[in-house]
């Protein structure tokens, strides 16, 4: 299973990529998790990731694409993959085209954009594994403490209101065309295009993703 997560910030793709990777078996490849990790370990691509990440704007795309071709050549993907945040401009869709990279489904959650700012100002994560919890709608067993390691949850500097907002505004400018793009796809029996309202709470959206997989592409994904 081949599947890509788009949305806009907040709508809950990571939330929801953890369970479909379970199911699937297949990595989760998180572009802004592998962006955060490069930054703490002041790698060469975090120095450079790192004013963009903090300001809500994007990574140029030809070093993404390289990052993203990169991790797709190795073996935990060949059954298989989730992309979470990957593609984000049309230039990283037609670079994955490029590549010979097929898709077998696009789900996009769709929220109203008052509910991501107070999802994502909530927002914390684990940083070592990307497990994330929001401090209201979907909190640890224990207050500011990772479920399955103990280790403390850090928020997200890019969590700040502002920066939320300008990430509004970079993904309605540059990443919105590509529900168009894969509408088209699908329309052309390339790729499912699944279209899920990311507005009820954690497990009903779940239970929308596996019901619409299961009618529309795996027979297994109930
Ligand atoms: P990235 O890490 O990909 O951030 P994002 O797309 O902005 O997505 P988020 O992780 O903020 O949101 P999400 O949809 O995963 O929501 P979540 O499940 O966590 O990218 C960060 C940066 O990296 C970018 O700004 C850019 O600079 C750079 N970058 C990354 N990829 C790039 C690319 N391809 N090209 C260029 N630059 C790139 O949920 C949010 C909160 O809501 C959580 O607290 C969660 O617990 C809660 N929640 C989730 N679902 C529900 C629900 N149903 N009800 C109530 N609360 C919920």
């Amino acid at each position: 299973m081949r599947i890509m997560m788009l949305g806009c910030p907040g709508a809950g793709k990571g939330t929801q990529a953890q369970f479909l990777c379970h199911h699937f078996s297949v990595p989760q490849i998180s572009t802004g998790d592998i962006l955060r990790a490069a930054i703490k370990n002041k790698t060469a691509l975090g120095l450079l990731a790192k004013e963009y990440i903090d300001s809500g704007s994007l990574v140029p795309d030809d070093v993404i694409i390289d990052v993203v071709k990169e991790r797709l050549s190795q073996a935990d993907c060949e059954k298989g993959f989730l992309l979470d945040g990957f593609p984000r401009t049309i230039a990283q869709a037609d670079a994955l085209i490029n590549a010979g990279v097929k898709l077998d489904c696009v789900i996009r959650i769709f929220l109203d954009d008052e509910i991501i700012v107070s999802r994502l100002s909530g927002r914390r994560v684990h940083e070592a594994s990307g497990r994330t919890y929001h401090v209201q709608f979907d909190a640890p067993k224990v207050d500011g403490v990772d479920d399955a390691t103990g280790e403390p949850l850090i928020q997200r500097k890019d969590d700040e209101e502002s920066v939320i907002r300008h990430r509004l505004k970079v993904y309605n400018n540059q990443t919105s065309p590509l529900i168009k793009f894969y509408q088209k796809q699908a329309e052309q029996g390339e790729v499912e295009f699944i279209d899920i309202l990311g507005d009820g709470d954690v497990s009903t959206v779940k239970t929308a993703i596996f019901k619409a997989l299961n009618e529309n592409v795996a027979s297994d994904a109930s």
